[in-house]
Formats: C-alpha cells, structure tokens, sequence
C-alpha cells in the first residue's frame, strides 16, 4: 500500500466526473487499499477517487476513526436512494481544499446502495455527520466541491480566504 499525493483545488480532475467500476480488479483493490491509507495518513474522515488523480466511481469513508470508533468503508458505485426534507447545516472540511471550510446545508438523513470490495451490495441510512460524509465524497465523483454549494459572495469570499493562506 502507498500513500498517494492528494489533489488540491482549484486542480482541474476535481471536477471530472467519474466513471462507474465494471469489475472489482486487482487495480480497483489496490487503489481501495491506498485510498484508505492516504485518508489516514492526511488524517481525514473521507476520501474520493478524483482527490487522487483516480476517475474511478470509489469513495473510502472511516467517520469515526478519530475517536476510535474505526469502521472502515469502501464504497463502490454508490448512489444515494432516499433523502430527507428535513436539511441540516454542518461545517465540512475537504482534504482536497486544506485550511478551509464551509457551511454547508444538506438532506439531514440519506439511504446509500454501494458495492463493497467483495462485490456485495449494500444498503445502509445514514445520519447526522455520517449524511453529510457520504453526500460530500459523492458529490466528488459528480465534480463538485463544498464551494460549489455557495452562494457566489460567500464562494468568493471562502476562496479568498483559500489562497491568502
Ligand atoms: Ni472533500
């Protein structure tokens, strides 16, 4: 396993839209298992396929490993399946826009289907900090950061801030 250099916004593959996995091949393992390591190592919670250079539809996910409550997922192919009306607002970091976050508004509950390595299908709700984890890493393999959910003064003002780092 290798831990991968993270791309960093405004690089252009962030907003590339990925393509979904056909077969779970020993590439598709590997990147699984250096994608978890490369989370660990930023440290972060979440990581997406284009925040390593990879078009692959592969998000890796360990909410609670901080805290020592380490349940590490890699999810293959995932689609959200239902979400609430009910929205929340939590601030979200991104490894791919270091120093920076956002507050960002989302469906406060989502059910997700994925793929698991082993070529299951799974399907699990999700709440709370978890919801707007798996929203954000789906929203990378769609192209789309935490500043594309801003409204333009509070996107320039949060992109200012980025670069004055
Ligand atoms: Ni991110």
């Amino acid at each position: 396993m290798s831990v991968l250099p993270i791309v960093l916004w405004p690089d252009p593959r962030l907003t590339d839209t990925c393509v979904p996995v056909e077969e779970i091949t020993p590439e598709i393992e590997t990147l699984a298992a250096d994608m978890l390591e490369t989370m660990y190592a930023a440290p972060g919670r979440g990581l997406a396929a284009p925040q390593v250079g990879s078009t692959h539809r592969i998000f890796v996910m360990d909410a609670g490993w901080k805290e020592g409550k380490s349940d590490p997922l890699v999810c293959i192919n995932p689609m959200l399946q239902e979400l609430s009306e009910e929205r929340v607002t939590n601030t979200e970091g991104c490894l791919s826009i270091p120093g920076v976050s956002a507050e960002i508004s989302r469906p406060a509950q989502v059910q997700m289907v994925w793929t698991g390595l082993n070529g299951g299908r799974y399907v699990q709700s999700f709440d709370g900090f978890v919801a707007a984890c798996v929203q954000h890493e789906i929203d990378h393999l769609d192209g789309i950061v935490t500043f594309d959910h801003l409204l333009s003064d509070e996107r320039e003002a949060l992109i200012a801030e980025y670069h004055a780092q």
